[in-house]
C-alpha cells in the first residue's frame, strides 16, 4: 500500500498564505496527496510566523507546518508554539525553547512522523541535527511507520549528508530554507527519497520572495536594508512522495511548481 504526501516550500508572505488559502485544498486533491507538510516560517509580513498565519496555513489544509530559523521574528508565537502538534520548530533549540521539534499525523490510515532540523553550516550555532535525528529515531521506536523530515539548512553538502545519514532509516529527507528549488530529487541505496531544496511559495518577481531593488541595493550599497516582501504573483514550490507504508521507505518524488 502507497501513501502520498504534498510537501510545500516556505511561504513568503501575506500574499502567499493568501494564494495558499486559494489553492492548496485544489492542489492537494488533484495529487492525490493523504497529507500536506508545509514551511512557514516566513508567512508573517517581513517574515516570522505570526499567529493568525499560522492558523490560516493549517485551515488551507497543511497538516503540519514547519519552522526554521525566522520561525521566531513575531514574539507572539513563542506561546502557540509551546502547546501546538500541528506547528513544529527545528528540534535541535537547545533545552527549554517554546514548542516541539516533531509531531505525529495520520497519513493514509499510517502513522506520520514529521521532524524539523536546522543546519549548522552558515547558521547560527544550534545543537547537532545529526544527533538530534538519531535521539528522536531512537525515542520513537516502533511508534511510527512513516518518518518524514525537513532540514532547513544553508549548505547544499549539510543537507546531503544528513540525508544519506539517515537513509533506509526514515521515508524523506527534503531540505528548505534556500527558497530556491533544486534538480536533484532523487532516492537513496537504502530508500529514502531526497531532495536538496523544494523551494519557497512566494511572488515570482522577486530575490528570495523580496522585493530585488532591495536585495539588489544591498549587494551595491552595502548599507543595512530593511527586507519587504514583493508584490505580484504567487508560484508554488514543493515536492510530492510516493511512500510504502509496509517499508517505510519512498518510491518517487517528484517536484511540484503551481502558479
Ligand atoms: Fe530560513
Amino acid at each position: 500500500m502507497e501513501t502520498k504526501i504534498l510537501c510545500v516550500g516556505d511561504v513568503v508572505g501575506p500574499g502567499a498564505v493568501d494564494f495558499v488559502s486559494a489553492r492548496l485544498k485544489s492542489l492537494r486533491n488533484s495529487l492525490n496527496a493523504d497529507c500536506v507538510i508545509l514551511n512557514g516560517e516566513n508567512a508573517a509580513s517581513g517574515n516570522g510566523l505570526d499567529i493568525a498565519s499560522a492558523n490560516a496555513l493549517l485551515n488551507a489544509g497543511a497538516d503540519i507546518v514547519t519552522g526554521g530559523n525566522h520561525t521566531w521574528k513575531r514574539r507572539e508565537i513563542r506561546e502557540y508554539l509551546a502547546v501546538s502538534e500541528r506547528v513544529i520548530r527545528p528540534a535541535n533549540y537547545p533545552p527549554g525553547t517554546p514548542g516541539f521539534g516533531y509531531t505525529f499525523t495520520g497519513c493514509g490510515g499510517f502513522r506520520l512522523l514529521v521532524i524539523n532540523l536546522l543546519g549548522l553550516v552558515y547558521m547560527d550555532p544550534m545543537d547537532c541535527p545529526f544527533r538530534a535525528a538519531d535521539a528522536i529515531l531512537r525515542r520513537e521506536k516502533g511508534n511510527f511507520d512513516l518518518c518524514v523530515v525537513d532540514f532547513h539548512a544553508e549548505a547544499t553538502s549539510e543537507k546531503a549528508a544528513l540525508a544519506y545519514y539517515l537513509d533506509g532509516r526514515v521515508s524523506a529527507v527534503f531540505g528548505t530554507h534556500t527558497h530556491v528549488a533544486t534538480a536533484d530529487e532523487r532516492i537513496l541505496p537504502k530508500g529514502t527519497g531526497f531532495i536538496t531544496d523544494i523551494g519557497m511559495t512566494g511572488p515570482a518577481d522577486s530575490i528570495l520572495g523580496i522585493r530585488s531593488d532591495i536585495i539588489v541595493d544591498k549587494f551595491t550599497r552595502r548599507l543595512p536594508v530593511k527586507f519587504d516582501t514583493a508584490q505580484g504573483g504567487i508560484v508554488l514550490c514543493g515536492i510530492l512522495l510516493t511512500l510504502d507504508c509496509e517499508t517505510g521507505l519512498c518510491t518517487a518524488i517528484e517536484r511540484v511548481r503551481a502558479e
